[in-house]
């Protein structure tokens, strides 16, 4: 298979093709991602939590991402590497394009940034104008956790939803070509994926995304040592292997099987 460019995500969902995107730290599980379907592997600063054992992804710095990236990066031959800015990294356009083209520079593809408030559209804007892919991330934001005060299901008021709404069109207008939801009731991201001028990829969204996303220990069944939310499934448990867990995931997200009812928020 030849390696899947940006592009090619816009082309997945006009094919009506749903996207399967896990998340990998290193070269061993990222080549074993890669051999098993996965279209995009995300280094996502979730491992400030599964990887470091921090309680939030707040202490991941750039260089963190960088060294996870680049190991990331050795094992992927066709899978597209996605790269989340960690915690302030993109509080100023100037900052956001020295971490991105780090990124960029140790092998990641595209880049990912939480939220769309003004300085956030103002990096995507700036990003975009400097040929960095950009995916955005909307929803349950986990660098909000402390305004937020927990990690809870957004745009459940009329008033959240609407927003959510508009920040969904206001990302892609600043240039993102990808859209993260997270822990979103199902209504709600159907509503955005449908009115979306770039592909969603859904995380506790339920069904109606363009695509899937879970952390890899979640999906293995790693004990986190807390609650394990409800849109979480071990593919570990049927997969019988790492691989086959990789492969059930890819397919239960391309035929439309996961997430199930279970597994999603109203
Ligand atoms: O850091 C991460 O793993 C993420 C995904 C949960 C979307 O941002
Ligand atoms: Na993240």
């Amino acid at each position: 298979d030849k390696p899947l460019t940006v592009p090619a995500l816009a082309e997945a969902r006009a094919a009506g093709r749903r996207l399967a995107m896990l998340t990998a730290y290193d070269a061993g599980f990222a080549r074993v991602l890669d051999a098993n379907g996965t279209d995009i592997v995300l280094v996502g600063d979730s491992l400030g939590m599964v990887v470091q054992g921090h309680a939030s992804t707040l202490p991941v710095d750039v260089d963190a991402m960088a060294y996870h990236v680049a190991a990331v990066a050795r094992g992927l031959r066709r899978a597209l590497l996605l790269a989340d800015l960690p915690f302030q990294a993109d509080a100023t356009p100037e900052r956001a394009l020295d971490a991105a083209t780090r990124l960029l520079q140790t092998g990641a593809g595209m880049v990912k940034l939480e939220g769309a408030g003004p300085h956030k559209l103002a990096a995507i804007r700036f990003l975009s104008a400097r040929e960095i892919p950009v995916c955005a991330h909307l929803g349950l934001t986990p660098q909000s956790v402390l305004r937020f005060g927990g990690y809870k299901v957004q745009g459940r008021e009329a008033a959240a939803a609407a927003q959510l709404r508009a920040d969904a069109l206001a990302v892609a207008e600043a240039g993102a070509a990808l859209l993260v939801l997270e822990c979103v009731p199902s209504a709600l991201a159907g509503q955005i994926t449908r009115a979306s001028p770039v592909p969603t990829i859904g995380i506790g969204a339920g069904p109606h995304c363009d695509g899937q996303v879970l952390v890899l220990h979640d999906m293995l069944g790693l004990d986190s040592g807390h609650r394990r939310p409800k849109f979480v499934k071990d593919f570990l448990e049927t997969g019988g292997s790492v691989a086959g867990a990789v492969r059930a995931y890819v397919a239960a997200v391309r035929e439309g099987s996961f997430p199930g009812p279970g597994h999603a928020y109203d």
